[in-house]
């Protein structure tokens, strides 16, 4: 099973978008998904589900106290298989404070999920807390939303501190998926421009797939569904079709290469 965190500390970025059209589209591609919703805004929860009252409450004392995560997973309409959560899962930022290594608990409750999903998407908050630092401890991947405009480039650098801190102290096997130009206003000098600067900053790193901006996208949340049911032969659609086939070469070419080096030279592979 892959895992892969997706987070950006800014706000509407795409975040929650990517992490359920994604998964739905690797779902078409017959893959099996489970969404985990760090969020306590519950967006993903709350697109994907009908809402448990006790989800955040139920999410947080699983990863708290031990408890099993499998217990939680809930199958949805989609296909997608999720682990919802809600405003109550603010009780993990707090009880989190007074627990030495919390950052480390997801990681073990992740390990003791049965191996029966190829892929696990973790929906971040838009802040650099312990949610998010937790899904990057438990992860394989990280994969960043940008919204193309210009005043989301400056903040990247420091999701990408924390992605080396993390990598360099607590998860020496954290990669890169990629950075996602999301929200990209065709025909805008503005967005080619940013996609540009993009490029200039990160090379291959950022996707060649873009996901443009669209009425359907943005209407797909309410209607329970990634916008590849909900709309299957518009933009949104090809946009997230694109992105999950490049995902997937993506990590075929990675992870060969990552079992070779970690089998060469740990140390190479722990620092990156
Ligand atoms: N490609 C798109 N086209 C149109 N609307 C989009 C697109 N991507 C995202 N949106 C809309 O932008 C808003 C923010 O998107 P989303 O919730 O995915 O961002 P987020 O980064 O998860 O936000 P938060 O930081 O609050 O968790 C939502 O209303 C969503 O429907
Ligand atoms: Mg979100």
């Amino acid at each position: 099973m892959q895992k892969i965190a997706v987070a950006n500390h800014k706000g509407g970025v795409g975040k929650t978008t990517t992490a359920v059209c994604l998964a739905a589209a690797l779902i078409e591609r017959e893959r099996s998904v489970l969404l985990v919703d760090l969020d306590e805004q519950g967006s993903a929860s709350e697109w994907l589900a009908n809402q448990r009252e006790r989800a955040g409450a139920e999410l947080a004392a699983a990863i708290l106290h031990g408890g099993s995560l499998a217990d939680l997973v809930q199958e949805t309409p989609c296909g997608v298989d999720l682990v919802a959560t809600n405003e109550l899962f603010h009780s993990f930022h707090v009880e989190a404070q007074s627990e030495p290594g919390a950052e480390q608990l997801l990681r073990e409750a992740i390990r003791a999920l049965p191996p029966r999903w190829d892929y696990l998407i973790f929906d971040c908050p838009p802040s650099l807390n312990i949610a998010t630092v937790s899904a990057l401890v438990a992860s394989d991947y990280l994969l960043v939303p940008v919204e193309t405009k210009f005043l989301s480039l400056r903040p990247l650098a420091r999701i990408f501190q924390l992605f080396a801190s993390v990598q360099r102290r607590l998860n020496p096997d954290l990669r890169l998926a990629g950075v996602l130009a999301s929200k990209v206003r065709g025909g805008t000098r503005h967005c080619a421009e940013v996609v540009d600067r993009l490029r200039q900053r990160f090379g291959e790193a950022v996707f060649k797939t873009v996901i443009r901006d669209s009425i359907r996208v943005g209407e797909a949340p309410g209607h329970g569904k990634g916008v590849t049911l909900y709309d299957p032969g518009g933009l949104g659609a090809t946009d997230f079709r694109a992105l999950a086939g490049e995902f997937e070469e993506r990590l075929a070419e990675e992870v060969p290469a990552k079992a070779r080096l970690k089998k060469e030279n740990p140390r190479r592979v722990a620092h990156g």
